[in-house]
Parts: structure tokens; sequence; C-alpha cells
């Protein structure tokens, strides 16, 4: 199946079978809004989890908050957001559209990459086994050709990008003859800047409403309430300060559903530590969440970290940590030493004293900062993309089937009477009755066997119970994996202890230990 395709179908999958709607959806939508439905909300919530556990419970250093939207302005503007929050945009005068001048570039720096792969995958369908794809790549002229061209691209719009020279990245897309994709002409404006921050005003404008910001990063949230967590909770260095919260930005392309919301989630932990000893922090981050993604076991090819070579100014280090998604390897997580900026910033802005006392030196310093950022969204995207599988089985039927990791599955077990009658049904809900204390359970006697089946595997629903006829003689139920199909007789009394090690959280944060 051609990717685009793929992506089209989980997207649709999402809304049939209630993990993610469009905002408002009777109204026809709210762009780059989404809401989350009964699926959606569970699989989120234990994504949420993971990543809250693999904090807070795993590291004895490490504490959460969670801290309002709304802050003072002023945490704004010490931030650096009110000033340079922006991206470049550039208007098509024909079709009155509005676009991202470095996406635009961006994409056109993929069409040459897409080029070059196409000319691999033809040579390597040509060459078979013999085929030596470093040496191709080095050699042939046509993809030399591609990528001497790709590398000036990128060069130039990492220099225009670097020095912000909005003229130099419209010059960009003239010369490279990038043309509107809905009125297919070249009439574009100049390229300027626009703020991401969505405003709103706190008080009556009678007595004088002062403009406040949502948040669009949850981490000011955390440096602004740093001293208050290392004094109240005698925290002492290295430590850290977990939040999950939402974060607003107005983004101009908002595309590929929920990659890029204008609402959406953030999970954040800044880590404290001694100035000198940041980088070797931000190794062992970029390695920590590194095995926190492949516990879930969607294999080390669909990761990749992206190292930035322009860092941010008040940033030593940085790099994302990437996943493949359907529309290829994109960003999911940052991680980032930020130095001390951010608390020196709000040191400065509000005039407070933000140093540690270090009871082993006896000095007194600003702390520097790890980052780790992560989008629940986009989190929740790939897990999507990476579980969502149409199977051909034997007979010619096909199964549409959510592998998901059992652990973040939002119903870890269906319980279903083989029929509507002869007292399955009470037993049946017996049964679940003991085990939803446990676990998260669905009932469902509607429909034949197979069908159910089918509707369990639709959501992600790593087993199946089946009562049947046998079941009040034996005490046995038949229990079915989601993904091999496999059958057992298991007893009703082994159930608990049988699953509940497989679908926990507990079972992924092993993994990390
Ligand atoms: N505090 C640092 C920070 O906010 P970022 O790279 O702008 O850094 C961190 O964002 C993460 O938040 C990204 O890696 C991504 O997963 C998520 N994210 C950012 N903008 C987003 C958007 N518009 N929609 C969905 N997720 C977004």
């Amino acid at each position: 199946m051609a990717q685009e395709d793929a992506f089209k179908k989980i997207v649709s999958h999402c809304k049939e079978y209630g993990f993610v709607f469009p905002s408002s959806d009777i109204y026809d939508g709210l762009g780059a809004v989404y809401d989350y439905g009964q699926n959606g909300v569970e699989l989120k919530n234990n994504i949420k989890q993971y990543w809250w556990q693999s904090m807070v419970l795993l590291h004895e250093n490490i504490v959460g908050i969670d801290s309002a939207i709304f802050m003072h302005p002023t945490v704004w503007k010490a931030s650096g957001h009110v000033d340079a929050f922006n991206d470049p945009l550039i208007d098509n005068r024909d079709s009155k559209k509005r676009y991202r001048a470095d996406v635009l570039i961006e994409d056109q720096i993929a069409k040459y990459d897409e080029k070059i792969d196409k000319e691999v995958a033809k040579a390597a369908k040509r060459f078979g086994e013999a085929f030596d794809e470093a040496k191709f790549r080095a050699t042939n002229p046509r993809v030399l050709e591609h990528t001497a061209r790709r590398d000036a691209l990128h060069k130039r719009y990492s220099d225009a990008m670097n020095a912000m020279d909005l003229d130099g990245l419209k010059q960009i897309i003239l010369d490279e003859g990038i043309v509107c994709p809905i009125s297919g002409t070249r009439n574009w404006t100049d390229v300027r800047q626009f703020n991401l921050m969505f405003k709103t005003e706190v008080g009556s404008t009678a007595d004088g409403a002062s403009t406040i910001y949502l948040r669009p990063e949850t981490a000011q949230g955390i440096f602004v309430n740093y001293l208050n967590v290392q004094k109240t909770g005698r925290m002492k260095l290295p430590f850290g300060i977990a939040q999950i919260g939402k974060a607003f930005r107005n983004e101009i392309v908002a595309r590929q559903f929920i990659f890029r919301m204008r609402e959406f989630e953030q999970m954040e932990m800044q880590f404290f530590v001694k100035p000198g000893t940041e980088i070797e922090w931000f190794k062992r981050w970029k390695e920590t969440r590194l095995k926190w993604h492949l516990a879930l076991g969607f294999g080390e090819d669909n990761y990749r970290f992206h190292d930035h070579e322009k860092l941010a100014h008040y940033a030593n280090a940085a790099c994302d940590i990437e996943f493949r998604m359907p529309f290829g390897f994109k960003e999911v997580e940052g991680i980032h030493s930020r130095t001390d900026f951010d608390l020196k910033q709000h040191e400065k802005f509000s005039g407070k004293s933000i140093k540690y006392f270090d009871p082993e030196t006896g000095e007194s310093y600003t702390p520097y900062d790890i980052e780790t950022s992560i989008g629940v969204d986009r989190m929740f995207l790939s897990v999507m993309c990476h579980s969502y599988c149409e199977e051909q089985l034997p007979g010619g039927e096909t199964r549409v089937v959510l592998k998901l990791p059992a652990a973040l599955a939002p119903t870890k077990l269906a319980v279903l009477p083989l029929v509507k009658k002869d007292g399955l049904p009470e037993q049946a809900r017996a049964i679940m009755n003991e085990l939803r204390f446990h676990f998260n359970c669905k009932y469902d006697e509607k429909d034949s066997i197979g069908k159910r089946y089918r509707r369990q595997d639709a959501v992600g629903t790593p087993y199946c119970i089946t009562v049947d006829h046998e079941t009040a003689g034996d005490g046995c139920v038949t229990l079915r994996d989601r993904d091999t199909m496999q059958q057992e007789r298991v007893p009703v009394g082994k159930l608990r202890e049988l699953l509940e090690d497989k679908v926990s959280i507990t079972s992924l944060l092993k993994k990390l230990c």
C-alpha cells in the first residue's frame, strides 16, 4: 500500500473507531484542532501514564508539577517568545493562501531526497542481491547531480534561516521555481514574521484589561516554579521537574492530522544540573529517552537521532528523536541542553534571585538545564501509524488489526459469551466484574463471535475470552491472542495472573531498568 493511502486509512480508522474526531465535527471541524474519542482518550492516558511513571516513579530525583496555562505576561518576554517565537510566512497573491516559507523550501529539499531514493530503489530492483547501495550513491551521475542540488539548496536555506534573512528566503522560493499548490503560480508576496502565540485578555476592558498568552510550551511553568519546588522539596542537584499539559500555537501550516495542531499536549521534563556537567547529562538523557521509545517494540530502524547543527542562542546541544511516519522521518521529541538561559532570564525579569546553594562546594550558582520535550499527540500518531495493519487471512478474508503494545491498548480484555442465552452472559458478567478492578475490560454479546473478534482487533484489544457451554463445568474459558489469533483454554481463576503482567504499564517500565 502506498504510504499516502496508508496514512489516509489510519486517519479514517481513527474517526471510525472513536480514537480521534475533528473538533466541533457537527460544524465541519476547526482547522488543526482535534478531539479524542472513547478509545483515543484511553490510549492517550496510557501514553501519558507510561511517560509520567518512567520519569517520576523510576527516578528518585524527579518530581512532577501541574502549572497553570495562563502565566504572567512578563514570563513570555523573559523567555524570548514575545520577540522571537515567529514563523516566516509568505502569501500567494492568486490563491490568497498563506504558507510557511521554511516549509515550502523544506518540501523542495524533500523532493530531491525522493528523487535520490527513487533512483536507488530502481537500481536495487535491477541489480538484486549484488546491489551495493553505498557505492551506487557515491558514483551514480544522476544521484550525484540530485545530491549536489539538494546540498546547495540546504546550505542556502540554513544560511538564510540562521540570519533570519527574509528576502533571502523569498529569493530561494523564486529561484527554485516553487509554485503555490492551489493556484500553480509563482506570484508570491514578500516573506514576513508572524508570532505563533495566541493572545487573550484577563480582566474586563473597563478596568484596564491586560493581554496574556496561552502558553506555547509547558516548560516555562517549570522554570518559574524552580525555586518553589527546590525549596519545598529540599531538592539537591541534579534533579528534575516533570509536567504534562496543554500548549497552544497558532500554526499556519496545519497538516498531517494530529502531527501539527493548534492545541496540543506536551510532556516535558527539565533536569537541573551543575554547570559543566550538562553535556554528560545531555548524552545520558538522549539514551534514556531512546530506550523509552524502543521499549514499545516498534524496532530500532524506525527511530533516528537528528542532532541540530544550528543551535538556538541559549542552547549548547540539541537533538530530536525522529520516528518513521508514513510521510517520512519526523520529530517526535526534542532533547535540549538549554544552559542557564531560562533561569537567568527569569532572575533578570523578576528581580528575584534564582540560585542554588551547593552544600558540597559552598558556592551559589544558577543551575544548567537539560530538557526532554515530547508531544503526546505526535507520540499517539506514531503509535497508531505503527500499529495499523491490514492482514490477509487464509480463505481470502482480510482483517484490520491495531497491533498496539498491550500496555497502551485502550481495552485490555474483551469478555464475550459465546451465545446470548443458557446462562453464558451471567457467567461472563461475573468474570468481568472480578477483572475490571485490575484492568480495562469490555463486555460484548452482540453479533457472531467472529464479528466480535474483528471489532476488538480494530481497536487493538490484545486479548478476548469466550465463555462457552463448557465453562460452567470445567471453570475454563477460551483466551484468544489478537496478534497470533491463537486460542487456548485457561482456568478463569488464572486469568488475572496470566494477563496482568502483560498488559500493565509496569511491564513496559521493567524494560527500562
Ligand atoms: N519546550 C521545548 C519545546 O516546546 P518544541 O520542539 O517546540 O520544543 C516539543 O516542541 C515537542 O512538542 C515536539 O517535539 C512535538 O512533539 C511537540 N509539538 C510541537 N509543536 C506541536 C504542534 N503544533 N502540534 C503537535 N505537537 C507539537
